[in-house]
């Protein structure tokens, strides 16, 4: 049985809504904001939306992508363009409409210790929610930031803009910490801490481990395939500990590490 949700999460809209701004944040990196007060009002922190990415239904299938962060009554996206879709999203400029089905999903759990949160390229949009939600809640979180390289990193800007501490991990060590966001871990991880993480399913796979083998909690965020978003096609299924599978869409995207093999 999955532990109950702590933060509620609310009503599911399926509508137009206006793209308010859309810019370039590194390479084929994007953020994309949309007025959205009834997404702003609802999104829980991990929680998803599906988007028709181009003007028509081709397409067919919609993409899900995190909720970055919420400002005022708007949403924000960060994206990589890494196929047709995200490519055809790239193209959409401020003043058209996109058609927006969300949120969706589960998202992450309060901690019971200070949060430690850790971020491996794109898995960074999530916990950028997450970051804001857990300082209005009264936390001061900490964000371990991981890219290949400087050039590569997303989203350090926007999380020390919400309030978080950020420490960097550059695979080629030309920022910050010489190293993967896992060795960063390693040596930053305290007894006290709660985490929570998002990245590459390798990544994951490392960072479960390591928290595990000290016995801490951990939550983690899951990027799976999706073609429906809520729970009808099965093509988004996780291997399930206890045996089965779970849905990444709707029982996820955020698990308790211990409930999924990655
Ligand atoms: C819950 C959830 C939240 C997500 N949040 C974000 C986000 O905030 N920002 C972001 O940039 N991306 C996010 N993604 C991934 C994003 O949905 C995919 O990158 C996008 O659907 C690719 O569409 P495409 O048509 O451009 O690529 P496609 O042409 O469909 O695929 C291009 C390549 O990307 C791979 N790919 C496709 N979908 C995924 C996926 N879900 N995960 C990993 N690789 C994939 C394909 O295997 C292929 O190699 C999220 C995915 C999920 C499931
Ligand atoms: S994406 Fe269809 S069941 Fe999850």
């Amino acid at each position: 049985m999955r532990p109950p949700q702590i933060l509620r999460e609310g009503d599911v809209f399926e509508g137009k809504v206006p793209i308010t701004s859309h810019i370039s944040v590194g390479r084929r990196a994007f953020l994309l904001r949309i007025g959205a007060s009834q997404v702003a009002r609802e999104a829980a922190p991990g929680q998803f939306l599906m988007f028709r990415v181009g003007p028509t239904y081709d397409p067919l299938l919609r993409r899900p992508f995190s909720v970055c962060r919420v400002v005022g009554e708007e949403v924000e996206v960060m994206y990589r363009v890494v196929g047709r879709g995200t490519a055809l999203l790239s193209e959409r400029r401020p003043g058209e409409e996109l058609k927006v089905l969300g949120p969706l999903g589960r998202g992450f759990r309060p901690p019971h210790g200070p949060p430690l949160l850790v971020a491996g390229g794109m898995g960074v949009a999530p916990l950028i929610f997450w970051a804001q939600r857990l300082r209005e809640l009264g936390y001061g979180p900490t964000v371990l930031l991981g890219a290949a390289s400087a050039g590569e990193l997303l989203g350090e800007g926007i999380l020390r803009e919400v309030g978080a501490e950020v420490r960097v991990a550059t695979e080629d060590g030309s920022l910050g910490f010489r190293g993967t966001v896992v060795e960063l871990l390693e040596r930053e991880l305290e007894p006290s801490h709660f985490v929570y993480a998002c990245g590459p399913s390798g990544m994951l796979r490392r960072v479960v481990a390591l928290v595990e083998a000290k016995g801490l909690p951990c939550q983690i965020s899951v990027e799976e395939v999706m073609a429906c978003g809520v729970g009808a096609c099965m093509g988004c299924a996780v291997r399930a500990r206890a045996g089965g599978y779970l849905l990444a869409c709707k029982d996820g995207p955020v698990f308790d590490g211990e409930e999924v093999t990655l």
